[in-house]
């Protein structure tokens, strides 16, 4: 999620790493057209993950929260020839953005599958594809315990779990001027970084981009 107005260190930041392909620049303009462009992940953030995908080899990766397509563009860019990629979206505009999106990728050698839904209950349906090599966690922040756990039972000991806005603008800390989130969903994110933490579950760390970005490994 993103405030509207860039710092220096990102316009820099987006000088570097935000020179996109068309179609990330059509997800980007649907996201707009949506009135939702400031929740899209960033250019360098979305590099990172990225990266992550493809230095962690995941073959079967799977996103909480499709939007308009352009996050689930960078991890398919980073998995092998035969991988696969399911991304998750309740919001039927949302996913009709998304279909138009991925219908511009060559899927031949990998495949996007995109799956419309409340996530919770699609992801029970998916556990039987299971287990996964990765899950990126970018929905609905209520839910962030329930990914999480399923996440747990569901990637593979040593899959990588990646979650984002785990600062939840500050409110995690006691910063509370941002006024965006419910008592609940503070309590669920600090629950969650909590659980992230303990070293007898995950190897990890929350990478401090503009809204956190957690990077864990599962034990
Ligand atoms: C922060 S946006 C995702 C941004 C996207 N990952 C990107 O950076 O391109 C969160 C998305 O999660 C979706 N969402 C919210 N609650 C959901 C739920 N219960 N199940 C599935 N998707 C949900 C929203 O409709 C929204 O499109």
């Amino acid at each position: 999620m993103r405030e509207s107005v860039l710092s220096n260190k990102e316009e820099y930041l987006n000088s570097l790493f935000a020179n996109e392909s068309e179609n990330k620049k059509l997800s980007r303009q649907f996201a707009e057209e949506l009135g939702l462009a400031r929740i899209s992940v960033s250019a360098p953030e979305a590099k990172l993950i990225s990266l992550l995908v493809k230095l962690h080899g995941c073959r079967k990766f799977v996103e909480i929260g499709t939007l308009t397509g352009l996050s689930a563009q960078y991890i398919f860019e980073s998995l092998p020839d035969g991988g696969e990629l399911w991304t998750l979206e309740k919001d039927p505009a949302h996913g009709e953005k998304s279909a138009a999106v991925f219908a511009n990728l060559d899927q031949s050698p990998k495949k996007i599958h995109l799956v419309m839904g409340d996530a919770r209950e699609e992801l029970e349906k998916l556990s039987a594809l299971g287990p996964f090599d990765g899950v990126f966690i970018d929905g609905n922040k209520a839910a962030y315990m329930d990914y999480l756990l399923w996440a747990e039972k569901n990637v593979r000991r040593g899959g990588l779990i990646l979650a984002d806005n785990v600062f939840l603008s500050g409110s995690v800390w006691g910063d509370r001027s941002a006024q965006k989130f419910s008592d609940k969903q503070v309590r669920i994110l600090q629950e969650v970084n909590q659980r992230l933490a303990d070293p007898n579950l995950y190897e990890g760390v929350i990478v401090p981009t503009f809204e956190g970005l957690y990077v864990a490994i599962k034990k």
